[in-house]
Parts: structure tokens; C-alpha cells; sequence
């Protein structure tokens, strides 16, 4: 159901989203990157909205275009994002569906890297961990952080251990092996884990993960 917008379960509540990849550039015409598509984040952003919510939408270079009635920040890197999310605290809830780049370039070259006969190679740099450092912020800390978690292997272990060194209260962890079609896709499949333990959601189209997920942050957000 749409509403007009600054109507609904989240009108006035200030809610952060972000979104998409990161790009990590080598030099000035190449870059590192991941297979995000922003569709997840994006689904978010729209059901969110459609609860009233005023959402900030930081996003990288996605695929699909920000969804309407959110403020678009656009981002090219890790740092930059980073830089993006601290402008927009305070907030009352933040999820974050990016796929931030882990490495970055440490160096990269202001001019383009030429073939020389000897093969470049690239010394990385860890990008800062937007969200660990987001939960882990004292009075400016948005009373509910949601976190997503990319996994392949033991996908519930992995992404509850996430969880917990990361502090944030809830974590959202799909199965991103090669032939589960998520990443990049337009359904997913998701753990949803809580410090009340977790739910096994059906595989469903990225857009009703998103109105489940923004009808939790509302419910959440009414009882704090
Ligand atoms: N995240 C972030 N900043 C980073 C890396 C990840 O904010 N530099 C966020 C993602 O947006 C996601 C969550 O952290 O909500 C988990 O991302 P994921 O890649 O699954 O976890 P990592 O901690 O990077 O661990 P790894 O990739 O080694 O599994
Ligand atoms: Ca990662």
C-alpha cells in the first residue's frame, strides 16, 4: 500500500540506509569491485519511505536507481561512504546493505598504469568497517543498527559470530555461494538473527525482504 509520504508507522522517525557496492579505484580507469547490484538496499530504501521514515540513502555506484522519496548521498569508495554515514547521524535506526569494499588500493596511481613488460602489483589497504564502528558509537549510536552478512559456508554460524563482534543488534545473513543467484539477483534468502535467536525467512522477492524488515524496524522502533 503506498502512503504519502511523512505519513505511516516511521512519519518523523530519521533512518539511515546504505547501499550498493564500493569502487576501490587502482588508477584513474580502473577500479576494485563486487557483485552488488543495490537492489537489496534499494527495496529497503522504498519500504522504508513508504513508512513515513525520512531515509538517507547512501549510496555507492549501484545498478538500479535510488528508490524515490529518500536523500540520495552518492559515494564512489569505502572512505567516502564512511565520510557520508557520519554526516548523516544522528539517526533513530541504520541499516547497512552496502557491499563495502573490505580492501582498497593502498596507493592508487594518479596517472593511468601503462604496460611496461612487468606486471603491476597491488599492495591493499583494509577499509575501515563502517558498521562495527557505527554500533559501536557511544551517545551517537542509532538506537537500532541492523547489519547484513555475506556468506558461503556455515552461512548461521558465521553471520551470528558477525553479529556479535560487529555490536549491532540485528544481522541479516544470506547465502551468497556461486548458484544461489542472490548477489546480483532479484530474490533472497535470509537468516534473520536477533539476540533472541533466529528465523528462517522463505526465499522471496528482494522487495518483500525489504517491507518485512522496515514493518520490524517500525514495530522496534514504537516499543524503544
Ligand atoms: N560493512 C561495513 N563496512 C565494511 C565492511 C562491511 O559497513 N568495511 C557492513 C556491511 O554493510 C554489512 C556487514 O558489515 O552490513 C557485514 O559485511 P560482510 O562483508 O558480510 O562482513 P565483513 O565484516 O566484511 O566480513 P567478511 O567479508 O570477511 O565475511
Ligand atoms: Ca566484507
Amino acid at each position: 500500500v503506498a502512503r504519502a509520504f511523512g505519513q505511516g508507522p516511521l512519519a518523523g522517525r530519521r533512518v539511515l540506509v546504505t547501499s550498493g557496492p564500493t569502487h576501490e579505484p587502482i588508477d584513474p580507469v580502473r577500479y576494485i569491485a563486487n557483485r552488488s547490484s543495490g537492489a537489496q538496499g534499494t527495496a529497503l530504501g522504498r519500504a522504508l519511505a513508504e513508512l513515513g521514515a525520512e531515509v538517507v540513502f547512501v549510496t555507492g555506484p549501484a545498478d538500479v536507481p535510488p528508490p524515490p522519496g529518500v536523500e540520495v548521498v552518492r559515494v564512489r569508495t569505502a572512505a567516502e561512504m564512511r565520510e557520508a554515514v557520519h554526516a548523516a547521524l544522528p539517526v533513530e535506526a541504520a541499516v547497512f546493505a552496502a557491499a563495502v569494499a573490505d580492501w582498497r588500493v593502498a596507493e592508487a596511481s594518479a596517472s593511468k598504469i601503462k604496460k611496461t613488460g612487468e606486471l603491476p602489483v597491488l599492495r591493499m589497504a583494509e577499509n575501515p568497517d563502517i558498521l562495527a564502528e557505527i554500533a559501536g558509537l557511544g551517545a551517537d549510536r542509532p538506537g537500532l543498527v541492523v547489519g547484513f552478512a555475506a556468506e558461503t559456508d556455515e552461512v548461521e554460524a558465521h553471520a551470528a559470530a558477525k553479529r556479535a563482534r560487529k555490536g549491532c543488534d540485528w544481522i541479516l545473513a544470506n547465502d551468497v555461494s556461486e548458484g544461489t543467484g542472490i548477489m546480483g539477483g532479484t530474490e533472497n534468502e535470509v537468516l534473520f538473527i536477533t539476540e533472541g535467536g533466529t528465523e528462517r525467512w522463505p526465499r522471496m522477492a528482494k522487495e518483500t525482504v525489504a517491507r518485512r524488515l522496515a514493518a520490524r524496524i517500525a514495530e522496534a522502533l514504537q516499543e524503544g
